[in-house]
């Protein structure tokens, strides 16, 4: 059994970093496989991660359609499929990427998507850990590429309007009926660090363990909304600059720092939520 962590979140939260944080995190566990999932149309995912992409699954499903599932060899059609996606997937240094890309909309259940649908299920069972890099309409999610999720992360910036559309983010998805084991929310790009005041207030009924090294400042309102909305806050990721200075120089999350900040909180949150 895989444990499948989706990152969700509106554009420009940090939803790509956080995911590609998470995976150098992931794969430096001893013994543990990871699945990359680039759910987003607008996939880079692999430009974080370093890696170049053989194709993506939107792609293979037009192909097929095209055929008409037409083969020629005496093979099966499900066998096709399984060897399509065996050679889409990019390998990097200790994990494994698979692309979505563009799909037909929320709409469309043809026969030929159910057939991926089936296998890509198949696929994440062979990895201890899948990550899965969404967009913020969930549509990769809602044709249920993937059958369940165990933790749902939403991504938000640190404003009372950033909580809000994480709130109905979170709604969305219970409203698509995705199963979701746990839900959290992760504050991004904090200038300031959370006082500890506040970081009482808000682990009062939620016992998330010590959130001590995340202290400062934060406007009193942005508590508010989380409580309000009855989120549970997983942890704040500052805003890093070296992960600014990382895409100006166009390298990837492996050549971070191991003491960059933005790499230590999400372990930290990581860490908090027993994935690793
Ligand atoms: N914690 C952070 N500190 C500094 N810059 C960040 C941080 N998180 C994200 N960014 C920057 O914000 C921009 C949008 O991030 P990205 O991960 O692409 O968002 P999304 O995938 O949600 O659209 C990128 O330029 C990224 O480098
Ligand atoms: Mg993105």
């Amino acid at each position: 059994m895989s444990i499948k962590i989706a990152v969700a979140g509106k554009g420009g939260t940090g939803k790509t970093t956080i995911c590609s944080l998470i995976v150098r995190i992931l794969i430096e566990q001893k013994n543990k496989t990871v699945l990359a999932l680039d759910a987003d149309p607008n996939s880079n995912l692999n430009e974080l991660l370093g890696v170049k992409i053989n194709g993506t699954i939107g792609q293979l499903v037009e192909e097929f359609k095209k055929n008409g599932g037409i083969i020629s060899s005496g093979l099966f059609k499900d066998q096709i499929v399984q060897m399509d996606i065996h050679k889409i997937i990019t390998e990097g240094k200790g994990f494994d990427l698979l692309v979505m890309g563009r799909g037909e909309g929320p709409g469309c259940y043809c026969a030929a998507n159910n057939l991926f649908k089936k296998y890509i299920d198949l696929l994440q069972e062979n990895y201890s850990y899948v990550v899965m890099d969404n967009e913020a309409g969930m549509e990769h999610l809602s044709r249920k590429t993937t059958n369940s999720v165990d933790y749902l992360l939403i991504i938000t910036d640190p404003t009372p309007r950033g909580i809000m559309s994480a709130y109905r983010i979170k709604q969305l998805v219970e409203d698509l009926n995705i199963k979701t084991k746990k839900s959290y929310l992760i504050i991004n790009r904090l200038e300031n660090k959370l006082t500890k005041k506040y970081i009482m207030e808000l682990t009062n009924n939620k016992s998330l363990g010590n959130l001590d090294q995340e202290i400062n400042s934060i406007d009193k309102r942005l508590i508010e909304s989380i409580n309000n909305y009855n989120l549970t806050l997983a942890g704040v990721v500052n805003n890093d600059e070296t992960l600014l200075h990382l895409e100006l120089n166009g390298n990837n999350i492996f050549n971070l720092d191991d003491k960059a900040v933005s790499l230590n909180q999400v372990k930290i949150i990581l860490k908090r939520l027993n994935l690793i």
